[in-house]
This record gives C-alpha cells, structure tokens and sequence, in this order.
C-alpha cells in the first residue's frame, strides 16, 4: 500500500454494518488453568486478569479476552499489508535469518508466524504473561521476562520487533529498551516498531465533539501521562530510534478505519476487522487507566462500563467514518564497516 495520508474515500453504498459482525465478546471467564503458578495465575482486578511478573502494573490485561483482542489486531496488520510482498514486516533482513526477538510479543501470533515463514531463524517472544499458545513451530521460543531488565541472550539478533507497546514504558525506559536493542544486535541488523495513534479522526467531519470517540484518544493519553508513561509513542519513537545510533531508518503512516465504511474493497476489510478489534480490547485498553487514573478523579468499574457501551454504539454507527492513524518505523543498526568508520573519525576529530 502507498504512503497513506490522503482521506480514504467513503463507500457510497455502504449504509450499515453486517448483521453479526459485532464482536461483542463474551464476558471474562475467570481462568481456572492448572499450572500453579503466580506468574500465570496474575493478578485479578475489576474482572481481568493482569500480569505478576514484575511489581509495578503494567495497563493492559493479559487473559483470554485481551488475547483475542490481540489476535483480531494481528489480522488487522496482515490484511492492512495485504499488498505487500511480506505483510508480517518491511525491514529488508533477507532469506535467512538466524536470530529472531519479538518483545511484548502477547499472544505470539507474530513470532508463529515468522517463524514459520524462516525456518533458518530461531525467533523468540518475550512477555511479561505467558503466551497461551498450545503449539508452537519447534524454532519459535517464548520467554517470560521484563524487557526492563538487562538482556541476558548470547547470540547477537537480526532483527528485532516491536508492536504496540504503547504506554508500556516511561520515556527513560524506551532509551533502555533500544539501547538494549541496539546492544543486541548484530552490525547490520535491523529493529521494527508498529504502534497505533489512540486518537479517532475523520477527514470528513463524521466525528464529530458530541460524540465519545471524539475525545476518547486525547483523554487516555491524559490517563497514562498521569500514570507517568506516555501512549503518543507513534510521535516519539523514531527520534527515540535514531537517538540509540540506529541508521537508514524508514517510516511508513497508515490510516485504519474504523468500520467498514470505505469505499476501497482492502480497507473495508480492515475497517470490518478493525471494529471487531475495538469491540474485543475496549473494556481492556479502558479498565485499569480509567479505575487508576481516570478525570477528574477515577472512575467505578461501572462508569467505564457505561461509558464503553456509548462507545460501542457508536462503533455500531455507520455515519461516523473514523479511523486511527498508525506508524512503523524500521531502522538498521550500522555495518561493521560503518562502525569503524564512525570511529576513526571520532579518533581523528578528538586527536590533539
Ligand atoms: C498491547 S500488547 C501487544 C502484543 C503484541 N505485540 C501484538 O502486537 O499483538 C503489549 C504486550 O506487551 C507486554 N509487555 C508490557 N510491558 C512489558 C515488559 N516490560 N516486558 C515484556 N513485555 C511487556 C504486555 O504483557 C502485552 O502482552
């Protein structure tokens, strides 16, 4: 798909969302799995289930209901990429990689699929919750563990992965993230990032200031800068890429609609799978800023559910036609003979 900023053109037979396709999901099941474990029993709050690992919270739940939200929003990406040679991602790593890390890998849709796709390489998922995966391909890893933390792998990585980790981190904490990256990867290797802007636009004034989804992007960037972590990582974090000396870096803007409104046969497919993505993560993505850190002081679980059921209409509204920009951004570390070259002119400009 081309460079995508210009409005994406609304479909003129297009009067209202297929019966059925609300994916309103079923209600949270409290796990009862047998592994007896804390690291995989988590935590429960407000009916979800969020991650033990590591002490401080991190804002999304991982259970069965997130999981599926994952999984719609990784169809999302492929279909979004359809027309692409490679829909899963654009960094140029070539035929045979042999190390692989997809960090915050959730659910491990991504890393499965990549490591089908290259045998050669071992790719590895790291989480903070397990991945509930029941079959994996023998070369696909998954690893829990706080990225946080100093990275303890030996063999240098090809390439390294991130998608939507918005709001994870601290900016402090992004530095850390691709320094590490950086650390880990071998000369030439490339790093990979996907993230989604929270905010919903129109670009044909459907959206407009009386309706919940007018405000609701600028309202948890509110939340999570009060929770001291920011969910604009879109803006940020190709600065904060080229800031760890990574080189050649590329960027892609997407536009994702939200419903099945537009006109293009690719995009209304995605809008369908958008809406069913929303429908599946809302009360996730909502839940735990909101009850923490919600304006002006936070909110009963209740609250949030009345609220989402007003956004839920609205998704179900085929006259608003809304859409989350998006970015990836993918940049290589530099080549051994680059990094020599960097140095020896360090060497002559600091020389007496
Ligand atoms: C919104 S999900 C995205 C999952 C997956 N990358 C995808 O695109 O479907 C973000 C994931 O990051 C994980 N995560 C958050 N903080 C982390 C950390 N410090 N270390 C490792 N994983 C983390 C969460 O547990 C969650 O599964």
């Amino acid at each position: 798909m081309a460079e995508n900023t210009e409005p994406i053109a609304v479909d003129p037979d297009f009067y209202s969302m297929s019966p059925g396709h609300d994916a309103n999901l079923q209600d949270f099941q409290s796990e009862t799995t047998s592994i007896a474990s804390t690291i995989a029993r988590g935590r429960l709050e407000n009916g979800r289930r969020y991650q033990a690992t590591k002490e401080d919270d991190y804002w999304g739940p991982s259970d069965e209901q997130q999981f599926e939200a994952f999984e719609i929003g990784h169809m999302v990406f492929l279909v979004l990429d359809y027309n692409q040679p490679n829909p899963l991602f654009r960094a140029p790593i070539g035929d045979s990689p042999k190390h692989i890390l997809d960090i915050g890998t959730g659910q491990g849709s991504w890393a499965i699929d990549v490591a089908d796709a290259y045998p050669s390489a071992t790719v590895r998922g790291v989480d903070i919750f397990p991945p509930p995966v029941s079959w994996m391909p023998p070369n696909c890893v998954f690893e829990v563990d706080d990225v946080l933390r100093e990275w303890t792998w030996r063999e240098p990585f090809d390439f390294i992965h991130i998608r939507l980790m918005y709001g994870a981190f601290p900016a402090e904490g992004w530095d850390q993230v691709y320094k590490q990256a950086y650390d880990a990867l071998e000369p030439g290797g490339w790093i990979e990032q996907m993230e989604f802007d929270v905010r919903v636009s129109s670009d044909d004034g459907t959206l407009k200031e009386e309706h919940q989804l007018w405000g609701w992007g600028d309202m948890f960037i509110r939340c999570a800068e009060r929770a001291g972590r920011s969910l604009a990582i879109q803006e940020t974090m190709r600065s904060a890429i080229e800031k760890a000396g990574f080189v050649d870096v590329h960027e892609q803007k997407y536009k994702i609609p939200l419903g099945p409104w537009p006109r293009d046969k690719l995009l209304k497919e995605v809008g369908h799978l958008e809406c069913a993505h929303w429908n599946a993560a809302l009360e996730g993505w909502a839940m735990w800023l909101l009850t923490h850190f919600g304006e002006p002081v936070p909110w009963k679980k209740e609250e949030v559910q009345v609220y989402l059921a007003k956004v839920r209409a609205e998704l179900k509204d085929p006259h608003i036609h809304g859409y989350n920009p998006a970015k990836r951004v993918w940049a290589r570390k530099p080549t051994k003979e680059e990094l020599k070259a960097k140095e020896a002119s360090f060497e002559i400009d600091t020389s007496p």
